[in-house]
């Protein structure tokens, strides 16, 4: 039997948004708008970003770095245009990682001094492109690429603004798929090897066409423990008091990349703002000039105010093992699960006010056993026509989303004060025809 409880705080998810509510008769609201009324207007799978939360961190962590670093946002978590406004409105800048990311940027109108390219390969066209856009700095992350960028600078006659992305060799407490600053990774110059310290020689050489910012490392993503960011802090001040013996040059600034976790489940996430400062302190404690910091997060922006709304279609038991909620949305816009195993809470959207009393598997509706979106997760008794939500969401499921079995990706909205606004609509059958030769 169901069990109703009065509507209180504590039954809201705390991987929800902040702004999130429950309305009269158990209904999530968001940004203050109800789900239903959104799932009605915009249909599901639907993918809800509350502004406000967005607003709110970007601000705390601009004002955590003020006077002595910047902030980016990086936009492989999820880009948009009106996320793009926002952070220019919030100070804040972006990194994108692909020749396509920055012609997105350059064409919403960002400002281009306030981007920075990143990748582990970047073609020719490209760095010509963010060469001759004169973006912020461009991350070279190779030898060839640094070779490459000075043959681009000298033919475009231009000068570029570089940081060098070290791979310190460290293993962040995180999922295998998700480290990058392992030895054995395809990701930045060695500091094992000899290439992270020819490469400074390198750009040093070449000052009428590179000017060397600083040094950038990136260790993983979804990191909980501050602990390998000061280790990295102390790899990264040892090789800048190496280079400067050697080459004389001394970084404006370091960057220790993203990767600041946040709470799906039942994970403590660290404040971002917080550990922003606390990098900050420990960049101070570098011989003087002291770098500024600068850090690119990804998905301590944009994660937490995302919530992904499913609607439950059919319900089945596996005798003896398990009973399968399938929904209408899974693997094709949110592939984490399956490639990450990845955890996700789950929140029976229209049954706030009821208690928990069944164990479910949440599946999705693509033809692999893998499309599970969340396995055992505690429910009330659901029906066709419910509403689920995903909270946490907001980074790394629209943007790795896929036309799987010709699923179309699905509508966004952003919430804000009462307000509703379509900011992608949902793909449509032409959208995807419209590619193909017959
Ligand atoms: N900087 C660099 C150089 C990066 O490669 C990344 C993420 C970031 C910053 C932002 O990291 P964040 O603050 O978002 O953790 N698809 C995976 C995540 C891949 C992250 C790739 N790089 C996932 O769904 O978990």
């Amino acid at each position: 039997m169901v069990e109703h409880v009065s509507v209180r705080a504590e039954t809201l998810h705390r991987a929800l948004p902040q702004s999130a509510t429950i309305e009269p008769g158990g209904i999530l609201s968001i940004g203050g708008c109800r789900v239903d009324d959104l799932a009605v207007r915009f249909g599901t799978p639907l993918y809800i970003y509350d502004v406000e939360t967005i607003r709110r961190t970007m601000r705390a962590c601009v004002g955590a770095l003020a006077g002595g670093g910047a902030l980016y946002y990086a936009g492989k978590a999820y880009l948009a245009p009106w996320l793009m406004r926002l952070a220019t409105e919030e100070h804040v800048g972006l990194d994108v990682c692909s020749g396509i990311e920055l012609e997105m940027a350059l064409r919403s109108g960002f400002p281009a001094s306030r981007i920075r390219l990143h990748g582990n390969y970047k073609s020719v066209e490209v760095l010509r492109l963010a060469v001759n856009a004169d973006i912020g700095a461009v991350v070279v992350d190779s030898l060839p690429e640094l070779r490459g960028m000075i043959e681009v600078c000298s033919h475009e006659r231009r000068r570029v603004r570089i940081f060098l992305r070290l791979n310190p060799g460290i293993s962040a407490h995180t999922h295998r798929y998700l480290q990058t600053g392992i030895v054995d990774s395809k990701f930045g110059l060695s500091m094992v090897s000899s290439d992270a310290y020819e490469a400074v020689g390198l750009a040093q050489a070449h000052q009428p066409q590179l000017e060397l910012i600083g040094y950038h490392a990136h260790i993983g993503t979804q990191i909980l423990d501050l602990d390998p960011y000061s280790l990295l802090l102390q790899r990264l001040k040892s090789f800048a008091v190496a280079m400067q013996e050697a080459h004389g040059f001394w970084p404006q600034q370091i960057s220790p990349g993203g990767g600041i976790g946040i709470t799906y489940t039942h994970e403590v996430a660290p404040n971002p703002a917080m550990w922003l400062k606390m990098l900050r302190q420990e960049l101070e404690a570098f011989p003087a000039p002291a770098p500024h910091i600068s850090m690119e997060l990804g998905r301590a922006i944009s994660g937490p105010a995302g919530v992904a709304l499913y609607r439950v279609g059919s319900i089945k038991e596996a005798p003896g093992h398990r009973t399968y909620v399938a929904i209408d949305g899974g693997m094709a816009d949110n592939i984490r699960p399956a490639l990450y195993e990845a955890r996700y809470a789950v929140v029976a959207a229209n049954r706030m006010d009821m208690a928990a009393c069944q164990t479910v598997t949440i599946a999705g509706p693509y033809c692999e056993s893998g499309d599970i979106v969340a396995s055992d997760v505690a429910t009330p008794t659901l029906i066709a026509g419910d509403l689920l939500a995903l909270p946490a969401a907001g980074a790394y499921c629209l943007p790795m989303s896929s036309n799987y079995n010709g699923a179309l990706r699905p509508a966004v909205v952003t919430v804000d004060q009462g307000q509703a606004r379509l900011v992608q609509r949902r793909q449509t059958l032409s959208d995807l025809l419209a590619v193909d030769i017959d």
